[in-house]
This record gives structure tokens, sequence and C-alpha cells, in this order.
């Protein structure tokens, strides 16, 4: 297959942007499961934007400089927010239904905001955010949705031939291009090119490398392990943010390895519900005179902190300062979520714990979406544009993926007219190699796929979790090294299937978030470390970049 543009993902990144480029060219979203399925489409909280006469821009830049903990990109920061309420709107006028009070948009709370501000629809902003996207990019003639198609790798010059002229009619510098990716066709189960003269990485989130994540299974880190393997630079993979309350079930858990935990989300404590200990004691002023809705890594940190100390599996989440009418009409899925639980929050409250929750990490990328692959851009999860630093603010993330999905259309929009883009992807198309899997065989060594899956899973969450340090990043580092080399051998002899694909990549992620950690040796965000338990300005305000040597 071939078209203008190639965007990996269906979540709000990547939809935003197919309906901007189908204004310029034809374009073909590949997406990994249904097309619903995302991070996307399980949001809860919202969307942070000014849009209330009592907030102003620079308290939204200043609150998130704040969580960010030192190292934002202000420039991509004060991207985000000045640009917030344009892309909002252009949510509405596509019908994305929000919720409205007295005829304005109701603005909820969350941890580290200073003012109400944001937009929602109820609990299930993504879920209504991503069906609004799906239904407008329907109706467009110029975007094809292909579902069950996972991307594997990226198409880059070792995968042009070389018996052609090609290089030089193309006219182009043989350094890092990318002309597409190589995609497992599941239905089929054949391996397709898919060549594009722009490509865009908006594949999502990472949470399924840990055992406990809010994340849905798509969330495997497939597009950070495909940019690492292509040459990609990327930043700050160490600061995973772990979101304070997820439902905590022990009996009637799920035993799937690819589980995602219920979110409880924090527009629940933004509407006045505490943290207590199994006793009943509030215990948050301990650690931060925000209390319940301190930023994030504060409190689950707090949260992490209580549990060891009391030796208990979960803290509770009191919803009683809210009243029953207002937990059932804001909150109504959390409420009915809770109820199939046997808890009903009008009464009980709600045990929670911590989960994997967010990369703050990702492929670097400048503020235009650009990466330093030509004609490779990121955006949304996958992507680090500085906004986040080492910890994201609550609800900036939806934000950032529409903002930096924006950039893109307006980066291409402006030089897509250049000689080079008029290379016919027909062209290009004939110089790529197919795949070729020759000498390879299909497997029936399941359980070293799942065997290795739970306990990679396992490592992280034990140690590269909430508080890590040296020695027990460098035990995990052994085994993911250990299960990494032999996923690899076996990879090489084997017909590419979507399980033992997502368990290459989350062995990469995990490689990848060890090392980063390892690198920043001192506690900053997201990132705590026992050893080196004090932020160093002089040595370590800076990004934590890491690129693929040859040999790994
Ligand atoms: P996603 O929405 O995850 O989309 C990624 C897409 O890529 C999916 O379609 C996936 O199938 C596809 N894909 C992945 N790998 C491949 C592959 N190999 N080949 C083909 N396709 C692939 N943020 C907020 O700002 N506000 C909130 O209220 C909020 N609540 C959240 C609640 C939950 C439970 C979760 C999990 C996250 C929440 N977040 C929230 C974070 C936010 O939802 C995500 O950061 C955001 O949706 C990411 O969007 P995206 O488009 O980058 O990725
Ligand atoms: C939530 O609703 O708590 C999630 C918000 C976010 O992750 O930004």
């Amino acid at each position: 297959m071939k078209s203008d543009f190639l965007i990996i993902g269906s979540g709000i990144a990547g939809l935003s942007l197919a309906l901007k480029l189908a204004e310029i060219g034809n374009v073909i979203v590949i997406t990994k499961k249904q097309k619903a399925e995302s991070n996307t489409n399980y949001a809860q909280g919202g969307i942070a934007s000014v849009l209330s006469k009592d907030d102003n821009f620079e308290l939204h830049i200043k609150d998130t400089l704040l969580s960010g903990a030192g190292l934002c990109n202000v420039k991509a920061v004060e991207k985000i927010v000045r640009e917030g309420p344009a892309r909002i709107n252009e949510l509405i006028e596509i019908g994305t239904n929000f919720t409205y009070e007295a005829g304005m948009l109701k603005l909820g709370k969350e941890g580290g905001h200073t003012r109400n501000r944001i937009v929602h629809s109820m609990d299930l902003t993504g879920q209504e955010v991503e069906r609004a996207l799906l239904h407008s990019c329907s109706k467009n003639n110029n975007i094809r949705i292909f579902e069950y198609f996972f991307a594997i790798d990226l198409l880059t010059t070792k995968n042009l031939k070389t018996e052609s002229n090609s290089k030089s009619e193309l006219k182009e510098n043989f350094e890092d291009i990318c002309y597409g990716v190589y995609a497992l066709n599941v239905e089929t189960n054949r391996v397709e090119k898919i060549v594009s003269n722009k490509t865009i990485i908006a594949t999502g989130g990472l949470g399924q490398v840990y055992q406990h994540t809010t994340n849905p299974a798509i969330a495997t880190g497939d597009g950070f392990a495909m940019g690492y393997r292509a040459g990609c630079e990327l930043a700050n993979m160490e600061f995973v943010q772990f979101h304070p309350t997820s439902l905590y079930e022990s009996a009637t858990e799920t035993k799937r390895d690819d589980r995602q935990v219920f979110l409880i989300s924090e527009a629940v404590r933004g509407a006045g519900a505490v943290l207590k200990t199994i006793d009943g004691a509030e215990f948050m002023h301990k650690y931060d005179e925000r209390k319940s809705l301190a930023p994030r890594d504060i409190v689950a940190r707090a949260i992490d902190t209580e549990m060891k100390k009391r030796g208990d599996s979960f803290v509770y989440l009191d919803l009683s300062a809210i009243g029953e009418e207002k937990i059932k009409n804001s909150f109504p899925n959390i409420y009915k979520k809770c109820l199939e639980k046997g808890i009903d929050i009008t009464k009980d409250m709600i045990p929670v714990v911590p989960a994997a929750h967010y990369s703050c990490g990702g492929i670097k990328t400048n503020i235009n979406g650009i990466t330093n692959i030509k004609n490779l851009y990121a955006c949304g999860e996958v992507a680090m544009a500085g906004v986040h630093g080492a910890n994201r603010l609550a609800s900036n993330s939806l934000l950032e993926a529409l903002v930096f999905a924006d950039a893109i259309f307006k980066e291409i929009k402006i030089s897509y007219n250049s000689f080079e883009d008029k290379i016919p992807v027909t062209v290009r198309y004939e110089r790529i190699f197919d795949w070729d899997d020759k000498g390879t065989e299909n497997t029936e060594e399941w359980i070293l796929i799942s065997h290795n899956k739970k306990e990679i899973k396992q490592v992280m969450n034990d140690y590269v979790g909430i508080v890590r340090n040296t020695y027990r990043l460098e035990r995990a580092l052994r085994r993911t090294k250990m299960m990494r080399e032999e996923t690899e051998e076996f990879y090489k002899k084997t017909k590419v299937s979507v399980e033992l694909l997502e368990l290459r990549n989350l062995l990469t992620v995990a490689y990848l978030i060890i090392v980063s950690a390892l690198n920043r040796k001192e506690s900053r965000g997201l990132h705590f470390m026992l050893d080196y338990p004090e932020k160093d300005d002089v040595n370590f305000l800076k990004d934590t970049v890491i690129k693929k040597e040859d040999n790994y």
C-alpha cells in the first residue's frame, strides 16, 4: 500500500492529525486492534485549558512548569497552553459533546492545577473525543483506516534496494530517512510494506510494561521500540507516571497478563474526595500542603510510603464530602463500575493503589513534531517535545496530543510543495524491499513468550516502580538484557506474531527505562532514587537522551 501520509495509531494524536492532513493529501491510518481501542478511549478527567475568567495562560504555564520539576521546555509548555482554547474549539466543531453548566463549559479541577480548567465529558471524556474524531474521519474520503494492522518496523534507508540507481534518482541524502513501515496484517497473517512520503508515529503509551497499569492491552510501547530500532533519539524515558488512584482488586482481579486496572479519576479528588489509610486517618497533610490534590508524583509516593509503613495493600478514597447526587451526575461511569465490583461509592470508601499510567519520555521531537529522522514525525504520548519534564500535570496529555498534531500538520503543509516531496510515492514504493522472512518458522514456543512477558512486567513492577535504587535497577537490567538477547535470537528464527512482536517491544522499552533511570543519579519528579534522594541541578538539569548503539 502507499499514500501521501501514513499515520500509525488511531488515538487522539493520530486521528486529529489525519483530519487535517486529509486537506492536502491522502492519508492511511493503521491501528493494531479495533480503531477505538487506545489510551484516548479510556481518558476520564478531561483536557486542561484556560477557559474561565479567573484563569490565565501564565497560571497554567506556571502550574505545568512547577509539576515538571525544572525539566520542561518552556517554549513547548507555552505552545500547548496558548493554543489550548483553539484546539478545544476544533473538537467542539466536529461534534464532541463536552459537559456544560449554565450554558458554559463546566471546568473540573485536578491535582497541581491552581484553577478549575479541565474540560470534560462527565467521566468518559476520552470515549467521547474518540467517538467524535472517528465519526469525522469516517466522513472524509481522503482517510482510510486499517484495523488490525500491527506496525513492526519503520522503513528506512537500510530497506532500500541498492542494485538500482534509486539513491541518486530519489536525490536524497541517504542518512536517516523514513519511507513508511512494515506492518503485519493480522487478519491475513502477511507482512505488508506501507510506503508514504511522510510517516507519523502516534502509537501512544507503554503502561503494559508494568504489571499494574491503567493502560489498555494495546499500550506495549511499540512506537518507542520501533523508533529506537530505526535510530530515533528518545528522551526522559525514566519518567514513568504512576497514577495514585486505581481501583484495588485482589480476589476479583483477572489473571490475564495484559490486564488493565480501572482508574478512579483525579477529578474525584478535585471534587472533594480525600485519601485515608485503612483505619480511616487522613495522611496527605504529612506530605504536601495541597494534601490529596498535590501533583501525582507526590501523592503516589505518599501512598506507596504509607502502604509500606503499615504493611497494607491499599489506601482508601473517601467520597463522602462530594454527596450522592453529584457523584452520580459527575462520575456515572466510576459509580457504575465500582457498583459492579460491590462497592457503592455513595456510601463506601474505594480501595485504591497507584498504577503505571503515562510515559513522560518518548521519541524526541522539536516543537513542530520533527524527529531526528527525515520525513518521520511523532506526536501524542509516544513523543517527547518537552512539555511534561519530570512529571506531567494532570490532563495536559490530551491537550499536548492535539497541539502537536496540529503543529505537524502546519509543518508538513508549509514544506510539502518542495521538489523532494514531489517524488511520487510509487517511485519510493518500488525502491523498498518486500518483507523477507526466509529461514523463519512458525513457533509452538508460546510458553517462552508468555513467560518472558510475565517476568518483564514483574521485574518492572518490583524494581523500576515508584521508588528505585541502583541495586534494584542493576538487577532489573541484568534480567532484561538476558530476556532481550534470548528473544532477539528467537525473533530471527520465528515467523512474526503479535505476541512475539509485543514481547520484543516490551523488552526494548523496559531496557530504555532502566538505562535512563540508571543514568539519572538524583531524585526529581517521578524518578525517586533512595540512594540519591536529592535533586541535583548542577549535574542533572537536562534531558536523558538515548539512541541505539549499532549492536544493541
Ligand atoms: P493512544 O490514544 O494510546 O493511541 C495509540 C494508537 O496507536 C492506538 O490506536 C493503538 O492501537 C495504536 N498502536 C499502538 N501500537 C501500534 C502498532 N504497533 N501498530 C499499529 N497501531 C498501533 N490524559 C489526559 O490528558 N486527560 C485524562 O483525563 C486522561 N485520562 C486517562 C485515563 C486513562 C485510564 C489512561 C490510560 C490515560 C489517561 N490519560 C489522560 C492519558 C491520555 O489518555 C493519553 O496520553 C492519550 O490518550 C494518548 O493519546 P495518543 O493518541 O498518543 O495514543
Ligand atoms: C484522571 O482522570 O485522573 C486522569 C487524568 C490524566 O491522566 O491526565
